[in-house]
């Protein structure tokens, strides 16, 4: 396994880490996929700082907009075209949640809008465009939104290991975005 350091945020770093990958895999890549999020603030809609609503759009609507039109060129030179994202049913204006996530729900809601957007635009050059929420995952980011859960309402959660997790996402989306190699 080879590790490219990068942040999302920072175009530049952004670019410094594709030149970098091009060099590592230059016959291409079958499938980004973009993972990175914060979630900070936990406020209600009209208590969340302008600068922290920035900040999550920043990290995870830009980010992964970022992460594809850097990832590109060498996307184009495998049969895959895979890219996923992985958003949040937080992002979902049909789905209110007990927890308060006006940053992060607003820029979860963008990523879903752009991706959808992505999967209409990049669909005729061959690309499968994919969002997978990933499920009520024990992680940092989770335990953040559980300290800012109603101890009451904390008990009826459960949670899902990461590994569990991401086997999901790999048996029930990243397989078909592979599929649709054949
Ligand atoms: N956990 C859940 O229940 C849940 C539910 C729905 C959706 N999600 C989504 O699942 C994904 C993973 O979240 P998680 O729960 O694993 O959260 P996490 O434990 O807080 O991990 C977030 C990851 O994003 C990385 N990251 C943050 N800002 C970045 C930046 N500017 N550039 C590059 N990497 C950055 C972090 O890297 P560092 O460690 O280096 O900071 C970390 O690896 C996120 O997109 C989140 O929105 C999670």
């Amino acid at each position: 396994m080879k590790i490219v350091q990068l942040d999302v945020a920072s175009a530049d770093s952004v670019e410094a880490a594709s030149k970098i990958t091009q060099a590592m895999i230059p016959d291409g890549l079958d499938v980004l996929i973009s993972n990175a999020g914060i979630s900070k603030g936990l406020e209600p809609v009209l208590s969340l700082s302008d600068d922290l609503y920035l900040e999550h759009f920043v990290v995870n609507t830009l980010g992964p907009i970022g992460l594809v039109r850097a990832s590109h060129s060498l996307l184009d030179k495998k049969a895959t075209k895979g890219v996923l994202a992985v958003t949040s049913i937080v992002g979902s204006v049909g789905m209110v949640m007990p927890e308060f996530t006006s940053g992060y729900g607003l820029s979860r809601a963008g990523l879903n809008y752009s991706f959808r957007r992505l999967q209409q635009e990049l669909s005729p050059e061959g690309y499968s465009v994919a969002r997978a929420h990933p499920g009520l995952v024990a992680s940092d980011m989770r335990q953040a939104f559980y300290e800012g859960l109603e101890p009451e309402i904390r008990k009826q959660v459960s949670l899902i290991a990461p590994d569990e997790s991401a086997s999901a996402i790999v048996q029930n989306v990243l397989q078909e975005l592979k599929n649709q190699e054949l």
